[in-house]
């Protein structure tokens, strides 16, 4: 009886797909289901808040200058890389983050630690010509985000970040804009990557 039960399976090519898909999926969702609920991947590590609007918006830059093509933000648990860069990264720091920007191309550092280990005066030089402080630096130049920022939509981004619950307030959200007044791209990236891992203090 058994037997024939197998032989109808691997006889019957679409039943056999079907049969393996399930197995697949149960596999796969006794391994992800489970980090929805787990505190440390659902709760912010102490200290890690919200995106200031002007953060918010730095990301947005970072995002979109392509940053993450060079930049990982994700430091392995291996003594190379927490001597080199600082603790290693853990999922409650990136509560906040959607999508997050861990990558895996490392052209360049890592930026997991990296807010409060240059002033922001440094961020400015270098991102504007990498190559006035990294002589062999082959990063791009950034200087064209010396220009105002948008600061039509970013109410309207941090109301869709509380959707997916980001506990901003009304108060914060309605300020928002205004908090923007006179700023520009390359202040916005600079406070973002500022606040990049300071949550968890660097060891080294
Ligand atoms: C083509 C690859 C490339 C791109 C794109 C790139 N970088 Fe870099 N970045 C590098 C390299 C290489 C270095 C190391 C040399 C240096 O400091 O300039 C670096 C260094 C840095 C550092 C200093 C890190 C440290 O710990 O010393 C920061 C901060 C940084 N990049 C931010 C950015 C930001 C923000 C963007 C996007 C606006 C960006 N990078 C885009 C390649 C890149």
């Amino acid at each position: 009886m058994a037997a024939s039960k197998h032989e109808l399976i691997e006889r019957n090519v679409g039943l056999l797909i079907v049969l393996t898909l399930v197995v697949v999926a149960i596999g796969g969702l006794v391994e992800i289901v489970p980090l929805f609920f787990q505190h440390s991947t659902t709760e912010p590590v102490e200290g890690v808040k919200p995106y200031e609007p002007l953060q918010l918006v730095g990301r947005d830059i970072y995002v979109r200058e392509g940053c993450y093509n060079c930049h990982s933000q994700m430091i392995r648990p291996f003594r190379a890389e927490t001597e080199r860069y600082g603790h290693y990264s853990v999922a409650g720091e990136f509560v906040y983050d959607r999508p997050f920007q861990w990558g895996s191309k490392r052209t360049g550092p890592d930026l997991a630690r990296v807010g409060g280990r240059y002033s922001d005066e440094w961020h400015r030089v270098h991102l504007i010509n990498p190559r006035d402080v990294v002589p062999e630096s082959n990063m791009p130049a950034f200087a064209f985000l010396e220009r105002p920022v948008d600061a039509a939509t970013v109410e309207q981004h941090m109301r869709a970040l509380t959707v997916v619950g980001v506990p901003y307030t009304e108060e914060q959200m309605k300020g928002a804009a205004a908090s923007l007044k006179g700023k520009t791209e390359m202040d916005a990236l600079i406070a973002y990557l500022q606040g990049l891992g300071t949550a968890i203090k660097r060891v080294n």
